[in-house]
Parts: structure tokens; sequence; C-alpha cells
């Protein structure tokens, strides 16, 4: 941007510009930032704790504060916009304990989580976790159905967890409750789920080399005709019957035989 774009940029903005303190340095930013852009705005560069931008991915967990109060506040650096006088700091990564295992070897009880995360008891059931959740999800819920040892609730109530361990670093015991909930996921996809019949069609026609043709043409084209192929594309209507399916069923299985 030249030199005097960016002075009347300054200028649009200075009516909005509010003060954050980043990892407690004084920044004036525009108030209609988030607090990521606020960072980049700031002149930081995202290179660890950014990801999608879009709330999916859990890469961003931020902690503030404001002043003359006693509470850490916690969101996601995409989602959560500036206030004025914010003391911001990034997590770009909590280390979190991570048990290893072999999913094939472990049983689907809530023994296997018992044994691999017994820290999982020490919850006082205190909801700290459930405040913190940019997902709003009922994250004390989900470990009380882990330590019940109810696989498949723990599993249905954290689907939409992304991971980014704001809950764990709010825990006064010390639980790192997304990966307690993502074992149990898969405990539930490994040996609980019914199989999948459309994915095992699927994959073996990848390995038939269905699919091999198409990929061949895709990667004859230029950007021109790649873009044409792509916003041409059927996809699925706004409001579609429970089984829609296209009519060009080439590369994909058929719901019916699912
Ligand atoms: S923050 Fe920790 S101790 Fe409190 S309810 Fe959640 S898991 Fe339990
Ligand atoms: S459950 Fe924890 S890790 Fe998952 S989205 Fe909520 S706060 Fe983040
Ligand atoms: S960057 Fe992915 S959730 Fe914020």
């Amino acid at each position: 941007m030249s030199k005097s774009a960016e002075k009347s940029r300054k200028k649009e903005v200075k009516q909005s510009l509010i003060p954050i303190y980043i990892m407690g340095k004084k920044h004036e930013v525009p108030d209609s930032l988030t607090i990521q852009k606020a960072l980049e705005y700031a002149g930081y560069q995202l290179v660890r704790g950014c990801g999608c931008r879009g709330g999916i991915c859990g890469a961003c967990g931020t902690v503030y504060r404001f002043p003359n109060s006693y509470r850490i506040e916690v969101g996601l650096s995409c989602q959560t916009v500036v206030e004025p006088n914010m003391y911001i700091a990034q997590l770009p990564f909590f280390p979190g304990n991570k048990a290893t295992y072999d999913l094939d070897t472990l049983t689907a009880t809530g023994s296997t989580l018992a044994a691999l995360y017994p820290e999982m008891y020490k919850c006082i059931g205190c909801g700290t976790c459930t405040r913190s959740c940019p997902m709003d999800i009922d994250v004390m819920e989900y470990i009380s159905r882990a330590i019940r040892g109810d696989i498949a609730g723990t599993a249905e109530a954290s689907f939409d967890c992304v991971m980014c361990g704001l809950c764990a670093a709010r825990c006064p015991a010390e639980l790192v409750q997304y990966n307690i909930a993502i074992l149990a996921r898969r405990l539930y996809a490994r040996h609980i789920a019914p199989p999948a019949k459309h994915l095992a069609a699927a994959v073996q026609n990848t390995r038939k080399g269905v699919f091999e043709e198409g990929v061949k043409k895709l990667k004859k084209m230029g950007t021109e005709e790649l873009k044409k192929v792509y916003t041409g594309r059927i996809t699925e209507p706004d409001i579609a019957d429970e089984f829609w399916e296209p009519e060009d069923m080439t590369y994909l299985v058929s719901e019916k035989t699912r």
C-alpha cells in the first residue's frame, strides 16, 4: 500500500481506533477488528496460532483480561472482536496431556478412558470448562458422561469440539477434556458405530482406479477451465430431500447401497 493510501486509510479509521495491549505493548487498532486481524494490523505476522480464520480449526485460542478485573477471559482470536483496553496473549500451543494408544487393541468402555486418563476423576464439577468453550459445548456434561463410561454419549456431546484447548487451560483439576473426548469419538467410530458401507465401496472404487481417468482430465485443464468445472459442478440444493443424490453418479456411491 502506498504511503498516501495508508495515510488516508488511517485517517478513515481514526475515529474508531481503540487501545489494546498485545503481550503488554499498547497498540491503537480499529474497533471493528477481530483480535486476529488486530494482531496483524499491529504488525504481527501470524505463523502459529492461526489456521482457518473461520472458527473451525481451533488453532487460535487466546486469553485476555481487562484492567481492574480479576477475570481471565478466553476466546478464539478469529472470532472475538477487540474491546478497549484488552490485555491479550495468544496461546500458540497448549501442552495438554495426550495419551498414546493403539485404537485396534482398545475396548470401547469406560475402563479404557479411565486407564488412559485417570485424572478425569479429579473433576470437581465447577463448570469453568463449559463457560470457557467458544463452541458452546457443555464440556462438563461430556466429562460427566466419560466418567460414567458412556462412550457414545461423550462422543455425541463433544462432536463440535475444535480442540482449541481453552477448556483445559482453565480447568482447576488439570483435565485435558478435548483429548478425553477425541478418544471417546475414536472408540465410538472404531468399535461401536456400524461400518459405513458407502465408504467401503468408495475405497474399493479408488483401489479399482475408477477415479483415475477423471483426475487425468483435471490435471490437463488450465486454471480457467478448472474454475468453470468447479463452479458448474452439481451441488446439493439448500433444501434437499433426506436422500438427495445428483443425477450423475459416475464417481459416487449411491445412498441405496449404504
Ligand atoms: S473445568 Fe475441570 S474441574 Fe471444572 S467441571 Fe470442567 S473438567 Fe471438571
Ligand atoms: S471442548 Fe474445549 S477444546 Fe473443545 S472447543 Fe470447547 S473449549 Fe475448545
Ligand atoms: S483460526 Fe481457526 S479457529 Fe481461529
